[in-house]
């Protein structure tokens, strides 16, 4: 990976703004992953979705980032912060998607960390929240284990394939990630 296009890098991934260029690998991987996206997410799948996205996240209320592997640099999956907020409340609501190819590896989780390390240090956030419904185990493994808690739960609460959708809210604050990883080794 080339050093300069990334903001965080772990053993197996980095973290890296979306390019125009990444156009047709994007789209490509969207439209191999239906399957797995659907009925919770619906990535740009064509090259007009794919513009469009991209205007929308340089939007200041958002921000998107690639997690790619470190070894060739094949993206594996993104990720979003919507909805961020900046005066007394600091926080945005993520959202993400892996890939066919490359979910169920721990990628996902390891983009998320890095994710993490980048809001709360240079984007300056203090809280993320992620807003999922109760039939999605992946997506709820995964905030777990990155170590969000189980804020409540909010009847219908996103418009989603046709319906509003009950979600579970999951959140982490910046005191929390800073406990966990401050932890000894073991001690979890
Ligand atoms: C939610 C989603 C991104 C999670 O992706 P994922 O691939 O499961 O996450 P990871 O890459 O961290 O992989 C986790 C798996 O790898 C395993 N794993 C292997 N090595 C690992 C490691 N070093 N660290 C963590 N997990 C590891 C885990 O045990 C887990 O396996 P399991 O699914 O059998 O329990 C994915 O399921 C997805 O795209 N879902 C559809 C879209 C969606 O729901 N988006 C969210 C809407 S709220």
């Amino acid at each position: 990976m080339a050093d300069d296009l990334y903001l965080a890098r772990g053993p197996r991934t980095g973290i890296r703004p979306f390019a125009e260029s990444d156009r047709a690998e994007f789209t490509t991987a969207a439209r191999a992953s239906r399957d797995l996206h659907r009925p919770w997410l619906a990535p740009p799948a064509t090259d007009e979705a794919y513009d469009g996205y991209f205007t929308r996240l340089q939007e200041p209320s958002r921000a998107g980032f690639l997690v790619c592997e470190s070894d060739g640099g094949r993206i594996a999956g993104y990720m979003t912060i919507n909805n961020i907020v900046y005066g007394a409340f600091r926080s945005g609501a993520v959202g993400y998607g892996a890939f066919a190819h490359a979910a169920g590896r721990g990628l996902m989780s390891e983009g998320l960390r890095l994710l993490l390390g980048h809001a709360f240090g240079a984007l300056e956030l203090h809280r993320l929240e992620a807003n999922i419904q109760p039939d999605n185990k992946s997506s709820i493994a995964l905030v777990k284990r990155a170590g969000f808690r189980l804020e409540g739960f909010s009847p219908d609460f996103l418009f989603i394939e046709g319906a509003w959708r009950d979600h579970e809210r999951w959140a982490i604050t910046s005191e929390m990630l800073t406990e966990a990883t401050s932890e000894p080794p073991g001690s979890r």
